[in-house]
Formats: structure tokens, sequence, C-alpha cells
């Protein structure tokens, strides 16, 4: 089996160019790396992407939101995921069970329990090896997550729309649980992109060290 890694944190905290960079100096190590992000990663979980992040969709009631997500990970874990970790493949995740856990959970207020069983449903066992929390404050990533959409992302602006008390529920969320699961790291977020890059290079290769290359 290949190693799982998943990124998470709060809008606008810079995991997708940090995923980016780390799956270069991990391809140039001669690791195979496949990168992927949810909710997403595959044709189906693409199309519930686009419903669940669709500004037009604020009718969505968050069961249903719930649901959506559970669906998405099921199909992208089958179709990408298992197989690729199967296949000795390193995968980089942008956002998995974690992410329903701080926003579904902490930020909407649902059932954790409920959402621990369908985390387990949906990722039918697969989980996470390592999680990089990028964490930074609200105000940071918000301006940083308005800008990017502001110029480029307009069909994925729902999550900026939240309030800020929304927000800081999930990074207290995600901080909880960085604090609960030995698999979590904690990576300050703040400052240039190459030093967060030290930053989560220095924690995968102690991860990778650890006894645990492929
Ligand atoms: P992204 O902007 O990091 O690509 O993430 C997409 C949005 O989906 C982000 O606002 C967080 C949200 N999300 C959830 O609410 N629950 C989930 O389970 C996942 C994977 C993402």
């Amino acid at each position: 089996m290949g190693y799982f890694i998943t990124f998470e944190g709060i809008e606008g905290c810079g995991k997708s160019t940090q995923i980016v960079r780390l799956a270069a100096s991990l391809r140039q190590q001669g690791y195979t790396v496949r990168t992927t992000r949810e909710p997403g990663g595959c044709p189906l979980a693409d199309a519930m992407r686009r419903i669940l992040l669709d500004p037009k969709s604020s009718e969505l009631v968050p069961r249903a939101e719930l649901l959506l997500y559970a669906a998405a990970r099921a199909q992208h874990v089958a179709e990408v995921i298992r197989p690729a970790l199967t296949a000795d493949e390193i995968v980089l995740c942008d956002r998995y069970i974690d992410a329903t856990v701080a926003y579904q959970g902490m930020g909407r207020g649902l059932d954790l329990a409920l959402i621990h069983e369908l985390n387990r449903l949906a990722s039918d066992g697969v989980t996470p090896d390592l999680t990089l929390l990028l964490d930074m404050p609200v105000e940071t990533g918000l301006d940083r997550a308005r800008q990017r959409n502001g110029a480029d992302n307009d069909a994925e602006g729902r999550f900026e729309a939240e309030s800020f008390a929304f927000h800081q529920r999930i990074r207290d969320g995600y901080l909880q649980l960085a604090a609960d699961e030995v698999r979590f790291c904690r990576i300050e977020a703040q400052g240039t992109i190459d030093e967060v890059e030290q930053r989560i290079t220095a924690a995968v290769e102690d991860f990778l060290q650890a006894g645990q290359t492929p």
C-alpha cells in the first residue's frame, strides 16, 4: 500500500499551492504521486462538487449537503484513492473526512456521531496516514480566499459567503481534531509560500523516515 496524506484548513489557507509543490518535490525524489481533491477527484464527484459549491445552491439543506459530500467521497475513494494506494502511490488529497467534521459538524452544527458514521461508510476504511492542518487566523484566510474568488472563481464562493463566526468554528474544530488525533500535524500557514513549503517538507520527511518509506 502507498501513503495517504490529506491537507486540511480554513478557506484561503494555501493548501492547493502547497500540494502542487509537495507533489513536485516527492516526484523528484522518485515517488509516484497522485494529487486529488474533495469534493471531486473524478467526473461523478466533480459533478457533485459543482452543485455543492455553486452560490445558486443556497437552498441546499444541511442534511442534503452532508449526504452529497458523503456520496462524492464514496465515489472518489472507490474510483481514485483506493486504486492509487493499492498501486503503492502517495496520494495527496486536498480535504477529506475531517472537512466534513469541521464544516458540517462544527460549522453547521450537525450531529457528530452521524457524521462519523457517514465518514466510515463513505471512506470504506480508507483513513489518512498523515493529515497536515494548514492553520492561520480566519481574518487572514478569508481575505486571501475572497481575493482569489473575486479574481477567477465565482462559481465556488458559497462557503466564503458564510459568517466570520462560522469560519471561526471551523478553525477551532480543526484545532480540536489536531489535538485529539495523532495522525494530524499542525503547520503554521502564515508566512511566505516558501516558508510554509519548508515546514510541510520537514513534516512529510519526518513521516516518511519514521520507518514508513514505501
Ligand atoms: P476547497 O475550497 O478547499 O476546494 O473546498 C471546497 C469547499 O467544500 C470548502 O469550502 C470546504 C467544503 N467542504 C465541506 O464543507 N465538507 C467536506 O466534507 C469537504 C470535503 C469540503
